[in-house]
């Protein structure tokens, strides 16, 4: 029987929830900031949403989605947000009690892909929607709040790329124009790029071998195509984006592994030494078709999600986390148990974390212990100072102790953590 977790799942022990955590926290801060509310669909949907909306001939649909029969119904494990927000912000008829609506959401996201550093089979997005609102000033604030975000999280020398897609009209003169371009040299294409001309030509503009690259290079660029209103809405991100000081990299090669995109496309980059080349961090767009298209009145919206496991691994050391506990109790002999485990529960009831060593150990073994937790401070009860009505008190770097009256001890405990930290 295999008993290992599934390829490409892993499991977040204690140092890495800490951290994914503090991902999350810095995200919920930057949104609710700025007046999104938080959204939480099933990670479970009927497959046809997906399908109708990521669409066919993309990878992943074609490939990577996790579906299963259950009671006849063919569902999907979900493999990003997006698709599930717009049913629910359509199934709740939310168009009809608020004009413009702005969410966000956590969670796993699953897709069959080859596992490798940063790319998972299950991953976890925080991502942003916001409907009603045709932009381009809300699709530059939407981009400043994620440079927000990864400042806040000290994520420095990440690169936001940009470009625009154009309208669906747009978008159609921009495929003839790349299939007319490229099918006279079809056979120098990748094989997989080959196919794409049939399925998918924009995505041909993604692939990374280098037969293809230098085709690419000459190709017609979506930035010629856009006019009347599309160049206008590109233009307006641009001053926009200027206006709140946001750099941006405008990349006219530019496109996106998901079907449902029109206009403002973007994605932002790590450092490369982090992740590898190119490694995206964040990557989002507008899709002003995708609620019409599931059967809803047109509604606008724009978007993005980031991968936790990319930005974890963009944090790097730069926020090693304090995994340090402030206190830790140690308890010599039987008769100081239950005073220990007392004095653990009215510290956490004045709001300090402690742990409390009642394993019955020597001093030595709990003190190595507190060490390797890197508690700032040890309280010792053993029968000593169950006698003279005191807690001895160990700075554990100062190398100091002193014994402390037990009905002072919490308000002593408070004092120093104080001193400790100005
Ligand atoms: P996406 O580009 O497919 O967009 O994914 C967004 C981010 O999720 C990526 O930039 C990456 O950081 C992370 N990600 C994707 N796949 C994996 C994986 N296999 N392992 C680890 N991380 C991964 C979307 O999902 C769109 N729903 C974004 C959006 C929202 N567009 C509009 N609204």
């Amino acid at each position: 029987m295999n008993l290992r977790a599934v390829k490409g799942m892993n499991d977040f022990l204690p140092a890495d929830a800490r951290q994914a955590r503090r991902v999350e926290e810095a995200f919920r801060r930057t949104m609710e900031r700025a007046g999104f509310g938080e959204v939480r669909t099933p990670i479970v949907e009927g497959t046809g949403l997906f399908v109708r909306t990521i669409g066919e001939g993309t990878d992943v649909v074609d490939k990577e989605m996790y579906t299963f029969l259950r009671h006849e119904e063919s569902l999907t494990l979900r493999p990003e947000g997006t698709a599930g927000a717009a049913r629910a912000y359509l199934e709740h008829k939310v168009h009809t009690t608020e004009p413009v609506t702005k969410w966000f959401y956590a969670g796993p996201m699953f897709r069959a892909e080859r596992p490798q550093r940063g790319r998972y089979r299950q991953f976890h997005q925080v991502g942003a929607e916001i409907y009603g609102d045709l932009g381009p000033a809300c699709d530059a604030e939407l981009i400043s709040l994620i440079v927000d975000f990864l400042a806040d999280l000290r994520i420095a020398d990440a690169v936001v790329h940009v470009n625009s897609l154009g309208g669906p009209e747009a978008r159609l003169r921009y495929r003839e124009a790349l299939v007319a371009y490229l099918t006279p040299h079809a056979e120098k294409l990748t094989p997989e790029s080959q196919r794409r001309l049939l399925t998918n030509p924009l995505r041909i503009l993604d692939s990374k071998a280098k037969a293809d690259q230098e085709l690419i290079a000459d190709a017609p660029r979506i930035s010629d195509i856009l006019d009347g209103d599309d160049a206008a809405h590109f233009q307006g991100l641009v001053k926009y984006l200027a206006a709140l000081g946001v750099d941006v990299v405008h990349d006219p090669l530019l496109v996106r592994g998901l079907d449902y995109y029109g206009r403002t496309l973007f994605e932002v980059k790590a450092a490369k030494d982090i992740l590898g080349a190119g490694a995206t961090v964040v990557g989002g767009g507008r899709y002003d078709t995708m609620v019409s298209d599931l059967g809803g009145p047109a509604t606008p919206a724009i978007g993005f999600a980031a991968g936790l496991e990319r930005l974890v691994l963009a944090l790097g050391d730069s926020n090693a986390t304090d995994a340090n506990l402030p206190v830790y109790i140690c308890a010599l002999g039987e008769a100081a148990i239950a005073p220990c485990l007392g004095l653990g529960r009215d510290l956490r009831r004045a709001g300090i974390t402690c742990e409390v060593d009642a394993r019955g150990l020597s001093l030595k073994g709990q003190l190595r212990r507190a060490n390797a937790r890197a508690a700032r401070l040890a309280l010792v009860i053993g029968e000593g100072e169950l006698e003279r009505g005191v807690v001895q008190i160990k700075d554990m770097s100062a190398h100091e102790h002193l014994d402390v009256p037990a009905d002072s001890i919490i308000a002593s405990v408070v004092e120093r953590l104080a001193q400790r930290q100005s």
